[in-house]
């Protein structure tokens, strides 16, 4: 044959050869196709060794009830109730150990985020009872007026 056929099958091969050798040390010992089959596939068997590692940082309701039964009781029977305490207080790690105390946040850009009233309302969020910020008693704190554990307007005093 040609050696116009030749040289360009060379840099193929060349290239294949690379990418093979790179693919040899790129690729986890533990990826599923080093295994005699691929009973894995395309699965790293650390992987699951990783995950575990991720520290937990969200513990949910549950979690804080035994300590704030009534915050939780408060939050469960409210309208509030599909809010998670960790949605407003942050995420709880190994609280009280670390940290000792959550966020007390009572901005009122906290609770604007769900409740400042929509202009355009396009989506599910505009269903949630919106106010206007700047005519909804301005510059006072919301949790002044409203129970954030318990924010139904029929039990306000
Ligand atoms: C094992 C018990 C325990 C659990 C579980 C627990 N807490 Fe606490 N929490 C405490 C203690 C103790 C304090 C400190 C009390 C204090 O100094 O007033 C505290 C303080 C707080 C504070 C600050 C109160 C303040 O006055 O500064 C918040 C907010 C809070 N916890 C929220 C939560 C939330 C939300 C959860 C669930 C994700 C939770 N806690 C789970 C025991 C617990
Ligand atoms: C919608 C936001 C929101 C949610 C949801 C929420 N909190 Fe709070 N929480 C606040 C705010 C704001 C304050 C501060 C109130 C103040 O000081 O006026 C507070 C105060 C607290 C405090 C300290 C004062 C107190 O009442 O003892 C604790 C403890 C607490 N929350 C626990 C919880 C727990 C547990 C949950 C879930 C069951 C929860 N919170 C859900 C916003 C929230
Ligand atoms: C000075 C007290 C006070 C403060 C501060 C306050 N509110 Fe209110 N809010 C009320 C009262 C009273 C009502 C019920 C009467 C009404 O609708 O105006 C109300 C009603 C609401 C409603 C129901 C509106 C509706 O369509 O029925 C929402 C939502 C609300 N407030 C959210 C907030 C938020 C969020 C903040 C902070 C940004 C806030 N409020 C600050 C007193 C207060
Ligand atoms: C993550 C979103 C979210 C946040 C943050 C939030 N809320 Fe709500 N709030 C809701 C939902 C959902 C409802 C129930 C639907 C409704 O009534 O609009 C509600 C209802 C209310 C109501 C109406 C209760 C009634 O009887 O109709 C008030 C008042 C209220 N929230 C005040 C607050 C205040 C004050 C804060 C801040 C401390 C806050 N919310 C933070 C989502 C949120």
């Amino acid at each position: 044959m040609n050696n116009h056929i030749w040289r360009p099958l060379y840099v193929v091969l060349v290239i294949i050869a690379f990418f093979l050798v790179l693919r040899y040390f790129l690729v986890p010992q533990d990826f599923g196709v080093h295994g005699v089959n691929f009973t894995y596939g395309y699965h790293r068997a650390g992987d699951i060794n990783d995950w575990q590692a991720v520290p937990i940082k969200y513990r949910g309701r549950e979690f804080c009830n035994e300590c704030h039964p009534d915050n939780a009781a408060a939050n469960a029977s409210s309208k509030h109730a599909a809010i998670q305490c960790e949605n407003c207080h942050g995420p709880a790690f190994d609280h009280p150990e670390a940290p000792e105390k959550l966020i007390l946040d009572t901005s009122r850009d906290l609770c604007l985020r769900c409740h400042a009233a929509l202009h355009t309302p396009s989506s599910q969020r505009s269903l949630i009872k919106g106010i206007d910020p700047d005519t909804h008693n301005p510059a006072i704190p919301c949790s002044d007026c409203h129970n954030p554990h318990k924010p139904d307007l029929e039990d306000m005093q």
